[in-house]
């Protein structure tokens, strides 16, 4: 039988993708600033630039009205190319497309009591096009953006008032696009949340680390409440829907077999857990009100919105899958990328971009979610950032690429052999886009090459590389052949 030997036959096979690194199209059609459109490109690949702004750089960027220093601005025009990419997507056979929607398009400034309806019309678009070759869009609701005046008005989801906001916005797509949307997500990696601005949109960075952790949690507190009154609104506007939440899934590796560092490298798994024990299981755990005990952390919540939390949970648990750390008591090498958290493992190759590469984390992290939580898991990114060359004959051989997804769909299928309930895989990126922690156009993720360099110039033309190819065979032969 197939679902045992191998990928279940509905298995969805894709790519994954957001609006503020491909659309552009910053300023057509009433499209509103977002907070993606203000971080500057990072000086220092390895260090990023997702989470430094402040009052003053914020006025500097909403003052400077061409998009050179903020590459998230001009994407790879999607917005214009989106036709030509998703045949390309059809030619690899996706089954599904893994997009955000720009809340800002809908809503520019997240406050009106009416959407724009030149910004709905651009996603009827899309998904006509997804339909025309069969390819189901798995939806995002907020991947690392929100409209800027929510930010200068509210300081982002710290305050309350933001909910109200975003749950306007998702209840109109929700009507809107009920009857062609089956698969939605509330937002990426919720628990890079406690890494500041990209994700809260509150502007932290002055403000004692103690401090900012009590920003970023009560910021998170707030996502929690969004997403689980949308997760309401979609039961009651498209019954049959699914929806689910979304984290960076990052396991910790214990630096040696001391107990101690067992322990340790345990806690900061929890650390990572915690935001899907509480979207996926209705309630805060009790190792993580310890936390917020010990580190004088109050989040203010009230007993509506525990019901909320515990009437409404996911219905299935995506997540992003880059990399593992490793903790130790007797301290470890630093990691040097720019997202890695812990320490460095001896035992794993790493990405120009300093990021750990470990396939063999991927069957690991997705036995660890099945068995916590008995809820369908979908790997909604992976994949290899990496410096390629356009041959004068227009190729991209890109082995290292195909090397490195090979080696992580081994890992994904031995899971599923496992036992391990997967509805789908989709790859990051399927064409070459703005990278999101330092805005780089040289840090390509594609299948598909984009000619654009990183000040924005190049034809925007596509080109097939190798990997594009080979991704086709694997999902024309549901993952047999590799
Ligand atoms: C994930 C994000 O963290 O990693 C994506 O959800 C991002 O938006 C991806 O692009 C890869 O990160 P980067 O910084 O290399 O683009």
């Amino acid at each position: 039988k197939e679902s045992i030997t191998g990928f279940p036959k509905d298995f969805l096979w894709g790519g994954a993708t957001a609006a503020n690194q491909i659309e552009g199209a910053w300023q057509v059609d009433g499209k509103g600033l977002t907070t993606a459109e203000v971080v500057r490109k990072a000086e220092d690949r390895r260090h990023g630039s997702m989470g430094d702004v402040n009052a003053d750089t914020l006025q500097e960027a909403i003052a400077d009205h061409s998009d050179v220093h903020y590459p998230k601005r001009r994407g790879v025009d999607f917005y214009h190319h989106y036709k030509e990419d998703i045949a390309l997507f059809a030619e690899m056979g996706f089954k599904v497309f893994r997009l955000s929607i720009a809340w800002s398009r809908i809503f520019p400034t997240g406050l009106e009591e009416n959407p724009n309806e030149a910004g709905l019309a651009f996603y009827d678009r899309v998904f006509d096009e997804l339909d025309k070759y069969h390819i189901e869009p798995l939806v995002t609701l907020s991947h690392y953006e929100m409209p800027i005046e929510l930010t200068k008005r509210y300081n982002g989801w710290l305050d309350r008032e933001v909910i109200k906001a975003f749950n306007h916005y998702t209840e109109t797509v929700f009507k809107r696009y009920k009857d062609r949307v089956k698969y939605w997500l509330t937002f990426n990696e919720i628990n890079t949340s406690a890494w500041g601005f990209h994700e809260t949109g509150a502007m932290d960075g002055d403000l004692s680390t103690q401090e900012q952790l009590q920003v970023r949690y009560q910021a998170v507190h707030h996502q929690f409440v969004a997403s689980a009154i949308a997760t309401k609104q979609l039961k009651e506007i498209a019954p049959n829907a699914k929806i689910g939440s979304m984290l960076a899934r990052m396991q910790t590796y214990p630096a040696t077999a001391n107990p101690v560092d067992v322990q340790a490298a345990q806690v900061e798994d929890q650390k990572n857990l915690f935001y899907t024990d509480v979207q996926a299981r209705g309630e805060y755990p009790e190792y993580m009100n310890r936390y917020f005990n010990e580190n004088g952390i109050v989040i203010n919540m009230s007993t509506d919105d525990e019901k909320l939390l515990k009437q409404y949970p996911v219905d299935f648990i995506s997540f992003s899958y880059y990399m593992t750390n490793v903790t130790g008591v007797d301290g470890v090498e630093d990691g040097i990328g720019n997202m890695s958290l812990g320490g460095r493992n001896p035992y794993l190759k790493e990405s120009e971009w300093g990021w750990q590469i470990d396939p063999i984390g991927l069957r690991v992290s997705l036995n660890v979610l099945w068995d916590r939580y008995r809820k369908p898991l979908f790997i909604v990114e992976n994949g290899l950032g990496a410096v390629d060359e356009l041959t004068a004959d227009y190729k991209v051989h890109d082995d290292y690429r195909i090397d490195y997804l090979r080696l992580h769909i081994e890992q994904m299928k031995e899971a599923v052999i496992d036992g391990v309930d997967l509805m789908g895989y989709t790859m990051w990126a399927p064409l070459d886009i703005i990278s999101f922690s330092t805005s780089e156009m040289s840090k390509r993720y594609g299948l598909i090459y984009v000619d654009q360099d990183d000040a924005g110039n190049g034809t925007l033309k596509r080109y097939k590389k190798d990997s594009f190819f080979w991704y086709q065979k694997v999902i024309e032969s549901n993952g047999k052949i590799l």
